[in-house]
């Protein structure tokens, strides 16, 4: 086996770690190889059409076209979410085009995919015969069978166009022509969960011999939530740790794309008189401005100034945020007994439920803050400790964070293909035992 690559397809920006035949991790700077303006790891997500829908752009080079100007048949910044309506992939991308939603998004992903494999400066015959995943979201059970599908075989597609030149801005034209009519399978190519690989990567792994843990990752179009019970082996053992999933995870359609939504209600409730013009650019400068708002505490912008105050005391954060509680909740609920006997044990006692934050939000105070409240547990309250994942052990992160790679380190990982996800039975563990 010649290692694997994860890709994080995520909402609003793509990341790509590879393992080594070694089992070594490297990350790839994708993003200095298209001179991405996020960080050195990450190309953004966008796609652009220009006006007479003949050239289609990338990441950065669609954010570039925009910003120039407003005139485009089609700007998106998460299109990754279309997946989540897969009844419409085939569907003409814009009227009148011969490509679909499916091949627009394909070709994202292949351009992904063709920065990686220009940073590792690999072939053809390589590539083929590393193990190639990409990250997704928990799907609702009405869509996830034809979400993964569409996965499945874009990313198919993808490895076959990696090689085919520059994907950063291509011709309708050459984009219909480079897309394989005929899937060669790949069994290898695989779908990862987002948050058992956050988990994975994030999760305590040692100086405690049982631990209840909760991931959960905040990104652009999901927040990601996943209850897990943390095993360190002991010494005769050779894996790290390992990670029972507690309850299936779940992933809320509510994020960092929701909280733009709520600052640009803001904005134009302050200056509710903008032309079309500027509602347009606000549009497109919105994920911009709320991180400001939550890195400087306020942004100013069309003549109206909005701080954090004023997001987080929104009707819409405080549904958010009992949105992400409830489904916390519900995962405690669905473990109540077993949890409960872990508080009750004489010996490795759990004293509290310790959850992890990863996701581009991660660090959003007033999101912290309401996880920093107990949960209960029938009658009683369960204490949690919000705690940070340590970057010892990781590899180069070329600046970026632990938290925003999270997906895509867990995902490469041979830590996620031992991750036993079914439930251990209530039992002593003895020395050897693992
Ligand atoms: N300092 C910050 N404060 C608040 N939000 C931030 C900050 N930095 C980044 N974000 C937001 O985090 C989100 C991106 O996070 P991330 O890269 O984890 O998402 P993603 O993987 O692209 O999306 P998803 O996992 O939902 O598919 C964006 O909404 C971005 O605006
Ligand atoms: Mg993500």
């Amino acid at each position: 086996m010649s290692g694997a690559l994860c890709i994080d397809f995520g909402t609003s920006s793509i990341r790509v770690v590879r393992r080594m035949p070694n089992f070594s991790r490297v990350v790839l700077e994708i993003g200095r190889q298209n001179k991405s303006t996020l960080d050195s790891v990450s190309i953004q997500s966008a796609i652009h059409i220009d006006t007479d829908c003949k050239y289609i752009r990338y990441g950065e080079r669609a954010v570039s076209a925009r910003k120039l100007s407003a005139d485009c048949a089609l700007y998106e910044a998460s299109p990754k979410l279309w997946l989540g309506q897969p009844e419409k992939l085939s569907i003409p991308v814009l009227q009148g085009m011969r490509l679909s939603r499916e091949d627009v998004l394909t070709g994202l992903l292949a351009n992904g995919l063709a920065a990686a494999v220009r940073v590792m400066d690999i072939g053809e015959r390589t590539l083929r015969a590393l193990e190639l995943r990409v990250a997704h979201p928990v799907w609702p059970a009405a869509v996830n069978s034809g979400a993964c599908a569409a996965l499945g075989r874009m990313l198919n597609k993808a490895k076959r166009m990696a090689f085919d030149g520059d994907w950063t801005t291509v011709t309708a034209n050459k984009l219909k022509d480079a897309l394989p009519t005929e899937i060669i399978w790949d069994e290898r190519a695989g779908l990862v969960l987002e948050p058992i690989a956050a988990a994975v990567e994030l999760l305590p792994s040692t100086d405690n011999v049982r631990r209840v843990c909760l991931l959960v990752d905040v990104g652009a179009g999901t927040t990601d939530i996943g209850l897990f019970e943390g095993v360190a082996p002991d010494s005769n053992s050779s894996v790290r740790q390992k990670l029972y999933l507690m309850g299936q995870p779940v992933s809320l359609f509510k994020a960092g794309d929701y909280l733009d939504s709520l600052v640009l209600e803001e904005f134009t409730w302050q200056k509710s008189t903008l032309s079309q013009a500027q509602l347009s650019d606000l549009r497109f400068d919105i994920r911009r401005l709320k991180e400001t708002i939550f890195t400087v505490g306020y942004a100013q912008a069309v003549g109206a100034r909005v701080s954090q105050n004023d997001v987080s005391s929104s009707v819409g954060a405080n549904e958010f945020v009992l949105e992400i509680r409830a489904s916390i909740q519900a995962l405690i609920n669905n473990e109540k007994s077993r949890i409960s006997s872990y508080l009750g044990a004489s010996v490795n006692r759990m004293d509290a439920l310790e959850i992890v934050m990863s996701g581009g939000g991660a660090s959003i105070p007033f999101l912290c803050e309401a996880l920093e409240k107990p949960f209960t547990l029938g009658e009683l309250k369960l204490p949690v400790r919000l705690i940070d994942s340590s970057n010892v052990g990781a590899p180069n992160l070329y600046g970026a964070t632990r938290e925003r790679l999270a997906v895509a380190l867990g995902g490469a990982s041979e830590q996620y293909e031992l991750c036993q996800h079914q439930r251990p039975e209530l039992r002593t563990i003895r020395r050897g035992s693992y």
